[in-house]
């Protein structure tokens, strides 16, 4: 298919590898910052994102920006008719959540959303063990390392009207999707965010803990002021017994029953495996008319539990 990639940066290059190996035809690349435009000598780049698609017509574009940026996009290119892959989150405000939704609705193209450790084989082992299963509650823990250097790699970073936020809507926001995805979609949360260890260099959380009430109740702890990245942990508890995600390692009460912990990782081992199998599904979702699981709706999700989080402040806040 005719695809082109905006934002060329951490993501972003790793998205045109992916769709070079996948034999698509990337047709234009685009960047604000013209260096990063250098390193595709071969493929038409644009520092303008709406020029390119007005121009160039590709049949789907790769958002891989800056979050502020992702609803604009997003709807700019839905109206277009294109097809939209998104990286997460959607979006970083409230108000953007029906924005986005309308754009989808009236529009002939398909948006999805890059929550790629649900295609995780850890991820799709939990999902299979749980089904028919009662669950009683889940949770999950991030303990990473963000300092000060990752922070002073682009001016968005660690900034609210940029970022949206900090651990909770960038790291922690596909622990956040995991969970609600394993155990269903909560109606409230109560949770806390505070800068434990950037105070001054960062204006966003680099803490939170929350811990939501629905049919299934969950809670996450979440910090980037560890110092390592520590493997993410998620439980979840059924009538059944427990299963357990460790590194990409599922256990069930206790005993290692999948392993993929040292299987290959896309640039980052913090980032899994699940991209390639993502915009895998994706286009052929695209070519046989098949709805993408991860679309607006369900790529809001958990954008709508951190937001709520954001908002509660100790008190517990509807989602
Ligand atoms: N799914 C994942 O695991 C994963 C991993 C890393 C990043 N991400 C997401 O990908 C997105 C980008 O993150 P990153 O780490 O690559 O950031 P980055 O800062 O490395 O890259 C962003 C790029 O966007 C460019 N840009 C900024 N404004 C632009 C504009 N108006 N038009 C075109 N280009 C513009 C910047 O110049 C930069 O090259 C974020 O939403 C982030 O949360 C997702």
């Amino acid at each position: 298919m005719r695809v082109a990639v905006i934002g060329l940066g951490v993501i972003g290059v790793g998205h045109v590898w992916l769709l070079k190996e996948r034999n698509e035809d990337v047709v234009a690349v685009c960047d604000v910052d013209e260096k990063k435009l250098s390193a595709f000598p071969n493929i038409k780049g644009y520092q303008d994102y709406l020029q390119m698609m007005d121009e160039v017509k590709p049949e789907v574009v790769h958002i891989c920006t800056p979050h502020y940026l992702h609803t604009e996009m997003v709807t700019s290119a839905l109206k277009r008719n294109i097809h939209v892959l998104c990286e997460k989150p959607l979006c970083i405000k409230k108000e953007d959540i029906p924005v986005i939704l309308q754009a989808e609705k009236e529009s002939k193209a398909k948006l999805g959303v890059c929550f790629q450790n649900r295609y995780n084989l850890s991820s799709l082992f939990v999902k299979e063990w749980l089904k028919g299963k009662t669950i009683l509650s889940a949770r999950g823990c991030l303990c990473w390392n963000r300092d000060e250097n990752y922070y002073g790699q682009a001016e968005w970073r660690g900034v609210k009207k940029t970022e949206g936020g900090g651990v909770l809507i960038n790291q922690a926001v596909h622990t956040v999707d995991l969970l609600q995805w394993f155990v269903g979609m909560p109606k409230s949360v109560v949770g806390w965010c505070e800068n434990v260890s950037l105070k001054g260099v960062i204006e966003v959380e680099d803490t939170a803990m929350l811990t939501c009430m629905g049919d299934v109740d969950f809670s996450l702890c979440a910090t980037t002021s560890a110092k390592d990245d520590y493997p993410t942990q998620i439980v979840v508890v059924t009538s059944d017994g427990e299963i357990r995600v460790t590194d990409n390692d599922v256990y069930i009460n206790g005993e290692l029953v999948n392993k993929n912990s040292s299987k290959e990782s896309f640039i980052k081992k913090v980032y899994g495996e699940g991209h390639k199998a993502l915009i895998s599904d994706f286009y052929d979702c695209i070519k046989t008319g098949r709805d993408f699981a991860i679309d607006g709706k369900e790529g809001l999700k958990a954008v709508k539990i951190v937001l709520a989080t954001y908002e509660s402040d100790g008190k517990e806040t509807k989602i």
